[in-house]
């Protein structure tokens, strides 16, 4: 990883969220600090894993990063096609092209994609939006990518309630690669999925990465997922980034107390502390055996 350049490098973000009285004269009573002043970098061609518990701001921390949220304050640095700029304070109307080349996988298949529209239009419509293809060529860009993300070209005329969870993630995937982006965001992407499914999954986001040489982020609560997929992982605790290392050297001496926790909680057929693979993760071939 020493010889990449990094892709994003945040510093000092915070994303803090005010909470109002109830009433018809809304005072702010108190603020959420969803994300309180986290400073890391991804390196290109880099998985980072952010783990944390539930409410622990890593969706925010996320959706910070790519500008769906305004950020309250800090930087976030992005090596963009046309030079490195500061997320955090682009103007809105500047922020569009750059959108392109930051996309975000989601995590319920079900509800992220649109019934009432074809697999072909819902893959090909961010080509639309940026005026970057029509026609012919759209049609060949979105086979193209069907193809690329193991559906087929003729799925482009169904609609999604026609494919199985699995399916409609890879879909979503083609969505989000078909603008060719450099850093994509998977938030919980295969949280919904059944095991066997997201092995598949997984991989195909492995060999997506090295054909399209993308850089992820890659947000999850499961651990044994984020074990095999991220070479870096940042653990969030209440908003802020308590530990963050090498894959394996976090899972084998986890440093922080709330990781270790985190790695402990993880339910395991062993009584050994020391942390197993999960059995069902193991037998669908994807978890080393140890
Ligand atoms: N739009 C919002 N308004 C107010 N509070 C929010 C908003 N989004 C998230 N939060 C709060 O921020 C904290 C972090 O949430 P989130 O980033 O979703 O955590 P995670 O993804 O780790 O589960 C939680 O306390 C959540 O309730
Ligand atoms: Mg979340």
């Amino acid at each position: 990883m020493s010889d990449r350049k990094p892709l994003i490098q945040v510093n000092r973000l915070k994303k803090h969220f005010p909470v109002f009285s109830q009433g018809f004269i809304k005072r702010q009573i108190d603020t959420i600090k969803a994300v309180d002043d986290v400073t890391f970098e991804v390196m290109q061609g880099e998985t980072l894993g952010i783990v944390g518990e539930s409410g622990s701001g890593k969706t925010t921390c996320a959706r910070s990063i790519l500008r769906a949220l305004q950020p309250t304050s800090g930087e976030v640095w992005f090596e963009a096609k046309r030079g490195r700029i500061d997320l955090a304070t682009t103007p809105e109307r500047e922020l569009k092209p750059l959108r392109q080349e930051m996309q975000m996988i989601f995590q319920d298949p079900f509800s992220s994609l649109n019934p009432r529209m074809t697999v072909g239009d819902i893959v090909g419509e961010p080509l639309i939006i940026h005026k970057l293809a029509k026609g012919k060529e759209l049609e060949d860009r979105v086979v193209e990518i069907l193809e690329k993300v193991g559906m087929r070209s003729e799925h482009r005329m169904r609609y999604p309630h026609a494919f199985s969870g699995g399916q409609r993630q890879r879909i979503g995937i083609a969505r989000a690669l078909i603008m060719r982006p450099s850093l994509v965001v998977a938030d919980e992407a295969v949280s919904a999925l059944d095991v066997s499914v997201q092995a598949q999954v997984i991989n195909l986001l492995e060999d997506l990465q090295e054909e399209f040489k993308l850089t992820y982020i890659f947000v999850a609560h499961d651990l044994s997922v984020v074990r095999h997929i991220c070479d870096r992982v940042a653990v969030m605790y209440k908003g802020k980034i308590v530990e963050m290392e090498e894959t394996e050297a976090l899972f084998e001496n986890p440093k922080h107390p709330y990781t270790q926790m985190l790695l402990s909680a993880i339910p395991s057929p062993d009584p050994d502390i020391k942390m197993k693979p999960r059995r069902d993760l193991v037998e669908s071939g994807w978890l080393p055996e140890d």
